[in-house]
């Protein structure tokens, strides 16, 4: 019988339009070529009932929304995407990609919103069942930057998840900063990927973040 290699859980995080969507996919298809399989998610969303969330969280018509509705409403979905779709992947020695996990409550509804951290941890350790990322890789760029990005990709797109979007720039500066702090607290799991360069040299230094634990962890040859 083949040894099962073992799992990994892999997270990614910034501010919005910081690139990371897009880095998800290129990371996927990385591995892909190299014969792994990652299971992909997303937060808020992931399955069909957490998207249904995001369809409540997320668009304009919900400005307004009392910060904690919103921070529990993050984890009831992320509770179900632990459950239902990243756990049993990791059980199976799958690797788990997900944009986005509790890094980003703690940033956006933590350090933007402030809400109580320590609130935000306790939500975690009964939401996600002692679940923790294995590596974080935060694309940081300047607001100014992000925004004009999403800003610009929305405009393409259907039904707005936009309500964040219109968020001041104070806002977004304070959820960098925020996640400029998580690295700091936890540097061996979050790492800082400068996002302010081409998709290309990010999709690299992601690479090159994550390829000494891919061969700690036996799987060999990510190039
Ligand atoms: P996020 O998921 O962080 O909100 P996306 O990956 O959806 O960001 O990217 C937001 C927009 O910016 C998209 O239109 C995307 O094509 C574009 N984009 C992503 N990375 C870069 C980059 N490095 N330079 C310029 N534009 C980018
Ligand atoms: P996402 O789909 O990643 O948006 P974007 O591609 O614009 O970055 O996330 C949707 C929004 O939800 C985003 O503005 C960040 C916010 N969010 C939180 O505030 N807290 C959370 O816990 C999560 C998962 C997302």
């Amino acid at each position: 019988m083949r040894k099962k290699r073992p799992s990994l859980f892999i997270t990614f995080e910034g501010i919005d339009g910081c690139g990371k969507s897009t880095q998800v996919k290129l990371f996927a298809r990385t591995l892909e070529r190299q014969g792994i399989r990652p299971v992909v998610t997303r937060e808020p969303g992931g399955t069909k009932l957490g998207e249904g969330v995001r369809r409540l969280v997320l668009p304009r018509a919900s400005t307004g929304m009392d910060p904690r509705m919103e921070v529990l409403l993050y984890f009831a979905a992320r509770a179900q995407n632990v459950a239902e779709v990243i756990l049993p992947a990791l059980k199976r020695g799958r690797i788990v990609l997900c944009d986005r996990f509790t890094d980003a409550s703690l940033a956006y509804q933590g350090y933007g919103r402030g809400i109580e951290l320590g609130f935000i941890r306790e939500l975690h350790r009964v939401a996600c069942q002692g679940l923790k990322p294995d590596l974080t890789l935060v694309v940081d760029i300047d607001p100014r930057t992000s925004v004009r990005r999403a800003r610009k990709r929305n405009r393409g797109e259907g039904p707005d998840e936009g309500r964040f979007e219109q968020e001041k720039t104070g806002f977004h500066r304070r959820v960098r900063q925020g996640y400029l702090e998580l690295i700091r607290a936890e540097p061996r799991r979050l790492k800082l990927i400068p996002g302010e360069q081409s998709i290309g040299a990010i999709h690299q230094a992601i690479v090159a973040r994550s390829r000494p634990l891919l061969v700690r962890r036996g799987w060999k040859g990510v190039k």
